[in-house]
């Protein structure tokens, strides 16, 4: 099985409306193991580079706006499946169709505020783990329940 990594960025509305705490036990609950976390001020220069892919689309200025309202919460987590199984536990990316027991579904209703952030492949987790965290923010631990999860 693939350990893969996975960048969550609590949003600054999950911040703001006190659901840090919910939204990080998901993703312990679910088996992934934090390997890096951070309260942070996103820059504008930050969250351009994150969002790169979304540059020409018309949501984009709006979209570098809502990243850096507030502060967020950002979280690399590894574990098997670590991509899909985290997109699935954040759900769609439009709260209303989120399926309930996601977090967009359970705790959001609106795209341009959808709480959380989710590395959608391989590479980009990688890569937006590595924009966020130094090498040396990055620690990784056995864990007791490692032969359990595998
Ligand atoms: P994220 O990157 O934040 O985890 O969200 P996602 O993969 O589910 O969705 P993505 O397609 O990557 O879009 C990034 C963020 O842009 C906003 N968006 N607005 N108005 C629109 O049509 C629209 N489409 C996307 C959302 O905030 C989305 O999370
Ligand atoms: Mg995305």
């Amino acid at each position: 099985m693939a350990v893969e990594r996975t960048l969550i960025i609590v949003k600054p509305d999950g911040v703001q409306r006190g659901l840090t705490g919910a939204i990080l036990s998901r993703f312990e609950q679910r088996g992934l193991k934090i390997v890096g976390m951070k309260y942070m001020q996103v820059s504008r220069e930050l969250a351009e580079k994150h969002y790169e892919v979304h540059r020409e689309k018309p949501f984009f200025a709006g979209l570098v706006e809502y990243l850096t309202m507030g502060p967020v919460v950002a979280i690399a987590l590894e574990g098997h499946n670590a991509i899909e199984a985290s997109r699935n536990t954040i759900g769609a990316t439009k709260p209303q169709t989120a399926a309930p027991g996601s977090l967009r579904g359970d705790f959001a209703l609106d795209i341009n505020r959808n709480l959380v952030h989710g590395s959608d492949s391989v590479e980009n987790g990688q890569l937006e783990v590595s924009n966020f965290f130094s090498e040396a923010e990055l620690i990784t631990r056995t864990a007791a329940d490692d032969a359990y999860l595998a």
